[in-house]
């Protein structure tokens, strides 16, 4: 979703502006824009497409200057071009904003704002706050910079991450959020802020986490920051925890396969000094306040989003399987408005990889509000989601740049397995006899997907043979049915081909009526304990003349005498199917992508980050 930069230093602003601009494009875009002030002037150039775009037609003009703001858009108000790009200024182009978020009364002001003479450029809800900043610093008031903006964030409702500079306060920015994400860079010298910090993280590792409601102002002679009822703030300054290749390519061609080939490495960043085979303990330093909890809770809720949400019905059965503690699994956009019923043992865990998504923010918060305790499962340190959450777990897979999730997934899976373990084991329903075969087994996994990603060029011609369909069906049972779903997901968002993932039994109440020479079914057959029955689901769809991709165990060659092609997984326990399974639906979503010339880092329509809900 859209992303901001922002600079006050000595650095040339265009590269500064355009380099945080590329590092920010994974988050989902459909136009860009910048604004450097220097001297008594703005000078903005935005651009509808990629930032190549903007990149071209900045190329010659004079951006000196020691501040400056740029912006990727995602458009929700308004088609994406170049007038609804931003940065946006007001009646008279003293200021310019750009803006994460939605303002939510953008129609009531808009409509105030026209009858006091103010005449509106653009469709955007964003355009309202800089005509209020801008009426703040004119007609009379002559308030500074950041008097006038958190004047003007006073009237709006919604939620925004914004920076604003200001042709008359030389070398100043301000910025400010509620409900979308900001970090602040501190640099010697010299200033950032930007909606992640991948944004700057190459000029420096000191970063400020704004929270809800709080300000920055960046200048010359230093930066503050305090809250929008003006009181200032000594926030922490803490230190980026990841090295710069994490958000490099590393000679892949695409974030997404290079992300896919760091699984084994991110599947023991997850469970590092966190599982012991030899005891069959689980130390998860997150948890460990909680322990009571854990052990007392009679009920679990996850809740989460998209990928997240697939590996919330991992979690589920995990955790069901060991703990023996009934668990839901909700959509965090669906449960924010059920009214949920919480019991006085219930214990809600959210998901997400990015700590930001907007309805899982709002499920956390509304179990919160409830005091019912909510723990987190999220990868980005530092952000909303986890510092939101009563205590939690961090998967420590690293920046995810890719959109299409892939190592958060294996990371999130893997998390979880440590929560099932941790829990069977203080409420007494796990022995210790399987609870170290359980982690025996765990840390040889990222051996075993390391072995399924030898074979990953053999993916490229599974693919080949796939091309050319417009649809696709892919069933799975027990762990592996949410493995199907996960694989549908990725087919979809990368290469824009319909797929639906089913319970593969529950074919035959609908699904089925698809099946004929032309329907590709990929399915997931590993040896467990469902492995006949999905074997028969498999002789199903020959007798109806489909097409059968099997995900099935090394040597297994009943499927291979069933299956129109087959893909080998090592041997491992039923629990852990899903962390092999979903390595070649990955790689199989990713060169389907690559084959149709499709954006594989960027899909269409898609964002990172989605900070809206
Ligand atoms: C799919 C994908 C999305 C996210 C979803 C939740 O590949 O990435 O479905 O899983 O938007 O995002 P997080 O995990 O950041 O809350």
């Amino acid at each position: 979703m859209c992303g901001i930069i922002g600079y006050v230093g000595p650095r040339p602003q265009r590269d500064v502006l355009l380099g945080g601009l590329k590092r920010l494009e994974y988050r989902g875009y459909d136009s860009a824009g910048l604004a450097v002030q220097s001297g008594e002037r703005l000078r903005i150039v935005k651009a509808a497409g990629k930032i190549r775009e903007l990149e071209a037609r900045s190329a010659d003009l004079d951006l000196s200057g020691t501040v400056g703001i740029g912006h990727t858009r995602w458009a929700t108000h308004g088609v994406p071009n170049d007038i609804n790009a931003h940065p946006h200024t007001g009646r008279v182009g003293r200021i310019a904003l750009v803006h994460n978020g939605i303002i939510e009364n953008y129609q009531t002001l808009r409509t105030l704002l026209e009858k006091r003479g103010n005449v509106f450029r653009t469709e955007t809800d964003t355009e309202v706050l800089a005509h209020l900043v801008e009426e703040y610093l004119e007609n009379g008031h002559d308030h500074p910079l950041e008097e006038a903006v958190r004047l003007a964030l006073l009237e709006v409702e919604g939620a925004y991450g914004i920076a604003v500079i200001d042709s008359h306060s030389p070398g100043r920015l301000v910025a400010a959020r509620r409900g979308s994400p900001l970090v602040l860079g501190i640099g010697e010298g010299e200033f950032f802020v930007g909606s992640d910090a991948s944004a700057f993280a190459e000029y420096t590792r000191e970063i400020i986490y704004l929270n809800d409601d709080e300000m920055a102002i960046l200048g010359p002679d230093g930066y503050l920051v305090k809250n929008l009822e003006n009181v200032e703030l000594s926030p922490e300054v803490q230190r980026l925890e990841w090295e710069l290749d994490r958000i490099e390519k590393g000679g892949f061609e695409h974030f997404m396969l290079k992300e896919i080939h760091e699984q084994p490495e991110t599947l023991v960043d997850a469970m590092r000094g966190r599982v012991n085979p030899e005891t069959g303990e689980v130390k998860l330093g997150g948890l460990q306040d909680v322990q009571g909890l854990l052990a007392r809770c009679d009920r679990v809720i996850i809740s989460a989003c998209g990928t997240s949400w697939h590996a919330a019905l991992i979690g589920e059965r995990l955790i069901e399987e060991f703990a023996r503690i009934p668990v839901e699994v909700e959509y965090a956009s669906e449960f924010r408005y059920a009214d949920p019923v919480f019991t006085p043992g219930t214990v809600v865990f959210v998901i997400s990889q990015s700590g930001e998504t907007a309805d899982t923010l709002a499920a956390l918060r509304l179990a919160r509000e409830q005091e019912v305790p909510v723990l987190g499962i999220v990868n980005v340190v530092g952000s909303t989601i986890a510092r939101e959450t009563l205590a939690g777990v961090y998967i420590h897979a690293g920046p995810e740049i890719g959109v299409a999730s892939t190592k958060a997934f294996t990371s999130q899976v893997t998390v979880l397995s440590q929560i099932a373990v941790l829990m069977g084991r203080l409420r007494g329903t796990l022995d210790t006899t399987r609870a170290r075969e359980v982690l025996s087994e765990i840390v040889h996994l990222p051996a075993k997907v390391r072995q399924i990603l030898e074979q990953a060029d053999g993916m490229r011609d599974f693919a080949t043979e796939f091309s050319g369909v417009g649809n696709a069906l892919y069933l799975g049972r027990g762990y592996n049915f949410p493995v199907a779903l996960e694989g549908a997901l990725k087919l979809k968002e990368i290469s824009y081909i319909h797929a639906e993932g089913y319970p593969a039994a529950e074919m035959k109440h609908g699904p089925i009526a698809l099946i004929d020479q032309d329907m590709p079914v990929v399915v997931l057959a590993p040896g467990d304990s469902v492995y006949d029955k999905v074997v028969s689901n498999i002789e199903e769809i020959r007798a109806r003349r489909g097409r059968v991709y099997a995900v099935a165990t090394e040597d297994d060659d009943r499927i291979a005498a069933l299956a129109d092609r087959v893909v080998y997984i090592p041997r491992t326990l039923d629990c852990f199917y899903p962390l092999l399974a979903v390595v070649p639906l990955q790689l199989l979503a990713y060169h389907m992508a690559v084959q149709r010339g499709c954006d594989v880092d960027q899909p269409r329509n898609l964002a990172k980050s989605v900070t809206v809900e």
